[in-house]
């Protein structure tokens, strides 16, 4: 099961990951794939909002940190794999312990680390298709994440923009 969306701006994006975050639940994997500048920390914002990450909680680039923690509705957890050298250093780094579920896990080149991810989770790619638009390629792998690919898709219908701008406002601060 897989849906396409598109986005016209950094705040549609952004919205798109709000919903899908209101959906995620504890134990919940989402890798996420696409060159630099794609757009994954822009929807991870809104994933992070959407699982009720505040905006206070902010905590600190994560380029410098592998792996920040956040408090939402349940942990969050914003992995970016951007500087990982090797598979093997993720290993070394304890990242297995992260994709066994202790909270919601959003991870940034998530195709840097094949073997390690579960066989089972939300695989996003995220492509640029000009200056301000990105389509988003969202497959869900194993029954869970089929289900919620469904979800999604029933989300994205009835969109308001005036609700989008009211969420704009809370949404936290990851970059
Ligand atoms: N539709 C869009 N969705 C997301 N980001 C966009 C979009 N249009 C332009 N951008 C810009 O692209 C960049 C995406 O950055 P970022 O989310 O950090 O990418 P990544 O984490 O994939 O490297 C930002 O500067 C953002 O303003
Ligand atoms: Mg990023």
């Amino acid at each position: 099961m897989k849906i396409l969306l598109k986005s016209r701006s950094p705040s549609d994006t952004i919205r798109i990951g709000n919903r899908i975050g209101n959906l995620l639940l504890l134990g919940d994997i989402v890798a996420l794939v696409g060159e630099l500048g794609a757009g994954k920390t822009q929807l991870i914002k809104g994933l992070a909002a959407g699982a009720g990450v505040r905006k206070t909680t902010y905590v600190s680039s994560p380029s410098f940190t592998l792996i920040n923690e956040y408090a939402g509705r349940v942990p969050f957890y914003h992995i970016d794999l951007f500087r990982l050298g090797s598979e093997k250093e993720a290993e070394e780094l304890g990242l297995e312990e992260y994709l066994q579920g202790r909270g919601v896990t959003a991870i940034e080149w998530a195709d840097k680390i094949p073997s390690l991810l579960p066989k089972e989770l939300l695989w996003i790619e995220i492509r640029n298709t000009g200056r301000k638009t990105r389509s988003l390629e969202i497959t869900g792998k194993g029954e869970r994440y089929l289900n919620l690919v469904d979800q999604i898709q029933s989300s994205e219908f009835g969109v308001g923009s005036s609700e989008t701008r009211r969420r704009g406002s809370r949404l936290p601060t990851i970059c």
